[in-house]
């Protein structure tokens, strides 16, 4: 497959280059090309040579692929989305965005209007656009990590039940990761909301690197 990662230039792009790059076709996207070449090498070189990765602007990207991660901040949706629009034509669309802030205690969910940085990008993209909430709890540092071991669930929301199969089959190539659907898009606001949760908790506990892991007593 095909794989964009819009701002793949950044922590959580590198880290699902560095997972997906031996078995898919990985375009790193950045704002600026050479900053997208200089990433794509880098990847390149930790894993030896064996991938097939490139860097582009983003707008090439995501052209070029069948399935787009927005690897960027929420403030920065509207740059690589609808401004955009043009570069979009039927990929489907990865969100693992995460509105949130710090103010000065702890960690805050702070929604767009839309209620979830998903249900933003779906009012930013062309109707037809099939978008999936993924990989808001994974730690980019643990992806990052390729010894380390994800003993963890990804939680996916999404409308479309082909995609979510699809993205569910992407986070079950990462090492020990469990996809579990949770949900239509709009429901995506309460997975996203778990981050800054986490966050909160692994400051008060010293957790390093939390994760989700949904269990069963029976
Ligand atoms: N880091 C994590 O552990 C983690 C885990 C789960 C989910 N997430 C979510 O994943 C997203 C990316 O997180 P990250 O930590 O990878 O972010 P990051 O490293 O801070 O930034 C990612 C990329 O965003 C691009 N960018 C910066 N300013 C921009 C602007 N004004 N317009 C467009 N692009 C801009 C940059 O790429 P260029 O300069 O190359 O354009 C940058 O490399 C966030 O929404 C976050 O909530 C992160």
């Amino acid at each position: 497959m095909k794989i964009a990662l819009v701002g793949g230039t950044g922590d959580i792009g590198t880290g699902l280059a560095l997972r997906w790059a031996k078995s898919h076709e990985i375009v790193i996207g950045s704002r600026r090309e050479e900053k997208a070449v200089e990433s794509a090498d880098k990847v390149l070189k930790a894993l030896q040579g064996k991938a097939q990765i490139t860097g582009v602007d983003n707008g090439s990207a995501i052209q070029a692929a069948e399935v787009v991660v927005l690897c960027v901040a929420c403030e920065h949706l509207i740059s690589v989305t609808s401004d955009l629009k043009s570069s979009y034509s039927g990929q489907i669309v990865v969100s693992p965005v995460v509105p949130m802030g710090f103010n000065g205690k702890h960690f805050d969910f702070k929604p767009p209007a839309e209620g979830s940085a998903a249900m933003q990008i779906k009012s930013l993209l062309p109707t037809e656009t099939r978008i999936i909430s993924a990989f808001h709890t994974i730690s980019a540092a643990a992806l990052q990590d390729l010894n380390s071991e994800l003993a963890e669930d990804v939680l996916l929301c999404g409308d479309d039940q082909e995609a979510l199969e699809l993205v569910a089959g992407l986070a079950k190539e990462i090492r020990s990761l469990r996809p579990l659907k949770a949900g239509p898009l709009t429901a995506s606001g309460m997975v996203e909301s778990l981050t800054p949760m986490l966050l909160n908790v692994a400051r008060r506990n010293k957790i390093k690197e939390p994760g989700i892991k949904i269990i069963s007593w029976r």
